[in-house]
């Protein structure tokens, strides 16, 4: 945020306006991704979930996908988790990790009050220790993995999704263009290194096939970086 100036202040509040004006057309209010939002906010959380209409858009991801077994990492207060636990069908499974115990407290009484934690794995713990127990615990591997958390580790969550996926699962990654400072080669924000070093990895990676989007909205300006695990596995 620390770059704009008057004329695209005024441009981002058109990108908040026009984020209403869709929402209005295409995603119903809903009082339980509302009551959410509010708890988040009353308990301190940072205000860093995902918007509705991008939290739709992961909720279609799912379901065309067919996706039955989702990992997310960066639970926060489960705002997003609740838009995929939705698209889940009834024996699916969200693992959803969080590694602040505050945060996962507040998550947890979101996906209670949605009525949704039958179809949800809520692991408090920091991610890099968490996610060895996934190997032994879903064996059948995720269909989907979506990757918000501390941007600084991407590149470690990266290669955890990776041994977590199967040919033609979903990789998603939150907040990979950061108000364009991704580009910043020499920037000395972690989150913008570990961002760039996420990417290159999943740019250079011969399992991978990906595309990145940039976005802009109630929540500024930012993108999703999207890989697919390609279907044939790569001999050496
Ligand atoms: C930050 C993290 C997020 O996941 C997000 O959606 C927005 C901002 C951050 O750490 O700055
Ligand atoms: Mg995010």
């Amino acid at each position: 945020m620390s770059h704009l100036n008057n004329s695209n202040t005024a441009q981002s509040a058109i990108w908040g306006q026009v984020d209403d004006y869709m929402n209005t057309l295409l995603i119903p209010n809903d009082p339980i991704l509302q009551d959410a939002l509010q708890a988040n906010a009353e308990a301190g959380l940072p205000s860093h979930d995902v918007t509705p209409n991008q939290g739709k858009f992961l909720q279609l991801l799912l379901q065309i996908q067919g996706a039955s077994r989702v990992l997310e990492i960066g639970t926060l207060g489960g705002y997003s988790t609740i838009w995929m636990a939705r698209a889940l069908p009834e024996h699916g499974r969200i693992v959803s990790i969080e590694s602040e115990p505050k945060h996962a407290e507040v998550a947890q009484a979101n996906l209670t009050r949605a009525g949704l934690m039958h179809k949800v794995d809520l692991r408090t713990g920091p991610a890099l220790t968490t996610l060895p127990d996934l190997q032994e615990d879903y064996p059948e591997l995720f269909d989907l993995i979506f990757i918000d958390a501390d941007k600084p580790s991407n590149p470690d969550y990266l290669r955890w999704a990776l041994r977590l996926t199967r040919p033609g699962s979903l990789i998603i990654g939150d907040n990979i263009v950061r108000d364009g400072e991704v580009i910043r080669s020499h920037s000395e924000d972690a989150r913008v290194q570990g961002v760039r070093t996420f990417l290159e990895c999943i740019g250079s990676h011969p399992k991978l096939e990906a595309t990145a989007l940039q976005t802009v909205g109630s929540k500024g300006y930012d993108g999703f970086v999207i890989a697919r695990v390609k279907d044939i596995p790569v001999t050496k």
